[in-house]
């Protein structure tokens, strides 16, 4: 390891956009299969990652709701989540906001109560066990519709005390914002945090970054490199300090490349841009090694890496208190 590279290691860092769903490693996809009687398509794990030839998001998602067959009960969802928090605390990630996609599950007969349990459960063990803290982030499926979402949201009220926000995944192609228009304000309504992917290079990139800011009042964006290609709309989410998910690894695989350039003009124009994995299982990336492919790429310095992981702590859906905390051990970190 370089020092850099050992330096992005040990910093302590925050995780605001991973789909747990994402990180099925295909090792697990054949535990799961095997544990569930589920025949795979596949007869190794070679096979499976070299299927995983992605060139759009469409081609990405297709393999991504279909790897999630394996998932049926309460242990699997237990057994996902925690296999991610163990790897994301060897990575000295302190804090995460895990997405979930129930509708991905729900639709399969299996139900809200059993997904969001078994991830409950290990949140629960993962904090007391390593320390890291974690919060639920649950998506709606975009394509799908506003009625299906607006059901899934009432599904999910009894169990508010334990989701801190929605987001809103899936194919972005002719589904605006909009269309989720009334499902946020009623999240809002219920005291949810708002957030919405808004995917690179789309069709209407920047006419659905602008319906986030103006028509949804999101708190955060997810993705959003597009907000550079209109000056005044970069201005604007600077402007109100939303934060912004970028995923670089992910990136290179559904578009031409990791965008590390807009990171570079993102951080020189002040705005909170974060460094993220989205789908590290399908991608190969986690957290640390997309902030070591960006470092490589661009030749982020050591106050640049600190920038990355002090916004993300800032962005959190989280009490001021608790995140000066995590400022305060990144202070540590790099005064030491
Ligand atoms: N974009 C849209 N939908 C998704 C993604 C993404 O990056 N990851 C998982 N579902
Ligand atoms: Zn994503």
């Amino acid at each position: 390891m370089t020092s850099i590279e050992q330096f992005i290691h040990d910093m302590p860092k925050c995780e605001l956009h991973v789909h747990l769903e994402g990180t099925l490693e295909p090792e697990m996809k054949f535990d799961l299969a095997a544990r569930n009687n589920i025949a795979l398509a596949y007869r190794t794990v070679e096979d499976i990652r070299a299927s995983y030839g992605f060139t759009d998001l469409p081609s990405f998602l297709d393999v991504y709701y279909s790897g999630m067959s394996v998932l049926l009960k309460e242990e699997d969802f237990y057994d996902l989540t925690y296999a991610y928090l163990k790897r994301a605390n060897s990575e000295n990630i302190l804090y995460a906001e895990l997405f979930f996609d129930p509708q991905a599950h729900t639709s399969r007969g299996i139900s809200f109560d059993t997904v969001i349990r078994g991830i409950r459960r290990a949140q629960e063990t993962a904090e007391n066990i390593l320390g890291i803290r974690t919060q639920l982030i649950m998506c709606f499926l975009r394509d799908l519709s506003a009625g299906f979402a607006m059901a899934t949201l009432l599904e999910s009220l009894p169990y508010k005390g334990w989701i801190a926000g929605v987001g809103l995944d899936s194919d972005e192609k002719d589904n605006p914002p909009l269309k989720f228009q009334a499902v946020f304000a009623r999240a809002r309504a219920e005291g949810y945090k708002l957030t919405m992917h808004c995917d690179v290079n789309q069709q209407d990139s920047v006419k659905h970054l602008w319906q986030c800011i103006d028509e949804i009042a999101v708190d955060r964006i997810d993705h959003g490199v597009n907000s550079l290609d209109d000056p005044k709309l970069s201005a604007e989410i600077g402007r109100r300090g939303l934060a912004l998910t970028v995923c670089p690894v992910s990136n290179a695989f559904v578009t031409e490349g990791t965008q590390a350039g807009a990171i570079r003009r993102m951080l020189d124009q002040g705005m909170r841009v974060t460094v993220n994995s989205d789908d590290p299982g399908y991608f190969g990336a986690y957290l640390e090694e997309n902030l070591v492919v960006v470092q490589k790429e661009i030749g982020l310095s050591r106050e640049d890496l600190k920038q990355l992981s002090r916004n993300a702590f800032e962005a959190a859906w989280l009490p001021q208190t608790a995140k000066d905390d995590y400022l305060s051990r990144l202070d540590a970190y790099t005064a030491a």
